[in-house]
């Protein structure tokens, strides 16, 4: 009876600690580390961790835009934006309106990418005070054009602006990056990636050269959970895509109008995209959520990349 006894209270007692074991192991499977970046919370009410609360973010081009759409969505989730372009008084404009959610403080500091030195300055001395989590690079747009009457100078511009001063905010910013265990990279490119776009030869050209370079990078930080991607938007309504609509209706002989005609028939979705909708898909890899991907050129076109 005795033996009986012992043998059943045996078993009640491992019961309990395999229930324990596998409360244990659940709990740890929902706060996880991945790559020491981010915590993953699933629970009941959310799938996927967007927050951003705690992060701050540098956007650069932000005084209009796709810059200017990507710092409110950042905003609106819970970041602390720094903006940076030339033109201080649309900088203003685009501060006053970012959505504050936890009261978070947004600032700016004026830049123009034709003067690399005095970027790195500033962004040297911004480091001094705070961390950069999340870094946008975006500038403006090379000048449209066939590549074959392109000059030295517009390609060593455009390499400069898009390439050069991409590095100096990598370098300014990463050791922030790796203290505070969250980095991500995104650089605003083009569909040109995939597919160069006509009349466009310097800006195709320049392109390829980021995207090989945020590649490169992306595989050098990938040890310390940093990601590096390419968002590819397609066309975009923003005074980017009514210049060189315009003056590839001036080349050919075209209206505005007519020529504006002929690029929606080449796109699946059959319109332009708003800016708000690039800046969901910039949101989405800056967020925790997207920490396993890196390395990838992401359009966000309607369909009218035509390779896989
Ligand atoms: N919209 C599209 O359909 C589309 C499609 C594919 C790729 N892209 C590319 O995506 C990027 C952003 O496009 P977007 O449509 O937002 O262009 P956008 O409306 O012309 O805005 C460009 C932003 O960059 C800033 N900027 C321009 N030159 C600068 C300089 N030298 N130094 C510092 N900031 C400078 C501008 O501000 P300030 O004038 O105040 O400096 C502005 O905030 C561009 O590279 C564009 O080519 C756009």
């Amino acid at each position: 009876m005795g033996y009986l006894y012992g043998n059943i209270k045996c078993v009640g007692v491992l019961r309990c600690w395999c229930v324990e074991v596998i409360r244990f192991a659940k709990q740890n499977t929902t706060t996880r580390q991945h790559n020491n970046t981010t915590t993953r919370q699933h629970d009941n009410t959310t799938n996927m961790n967007i927050n951003l609360n705690g992060k701050n973010a540098l956007v650069c081009g932000s005084s209009q835009g796709l810059g200017e759409a990507i710092a409110h969505e950042l905003a609106g989730l819970g970041a602390s934006v720094m903006l940076t372009a030339r033109n201080e008084a649309k900088l203003q404009k685009v501060r006053a309106a970012l959505p504050s959610p936890n009261g978070q403080q947004h600032q700016y500091f004026v830049s123009d990418f034709t003067n690399s030195e005095d970027l790195k300055s500033k962004i040297e001395a911004l480091v001094k005070k705070q961390n950069i989590h999340i870094l946008i690079n975006n500038t403006g747009g090379p000048a449209s054009g066939p590549v074959l009457t392109a000059n030295v100078q517009d390609f060593l511009q455009a390499f400069h602006n898009h390439v050069v001063c991409n590095q100096i905010l990598v370098q300014a910013t990463v050791d922030g990056m790796k203290a505070d265990r969250y980095g991500r990279i995104i650089n605003i490119i083009s569909t040109s990636v995939k597919q160069p776009i006509p009349d466009l030869g310097v800006s195709n050209t320049t392109r390829g050269a980021v995207a090989n370079w945020a590649k490169t990078m992306s595989n050098e930080l990938a040890p310390y959970g940093i990601t590096v991607n390419n968002l590819l938007p397609g066309s975009t309504k923003t005074d980017r895509l009514t210049y060189i609509i315009e003056a590839q209706a001036t080349k050919h002989g075209l209206s505005a109008e007519a020529n504006k005609e002929n690029w929606l028939k080449a796109i699946p979705m059959q319109r332009f995209a708003e800016p708000e909708e690039i800046a969901a898909a910039v949101a989405f890899l800056a967020a925790p959520a997207a920490s396993y991907i890196t390395g990838v050129n992401l359009p966000v076109d309607g369909g009218k990349t035509r390779s896989l």
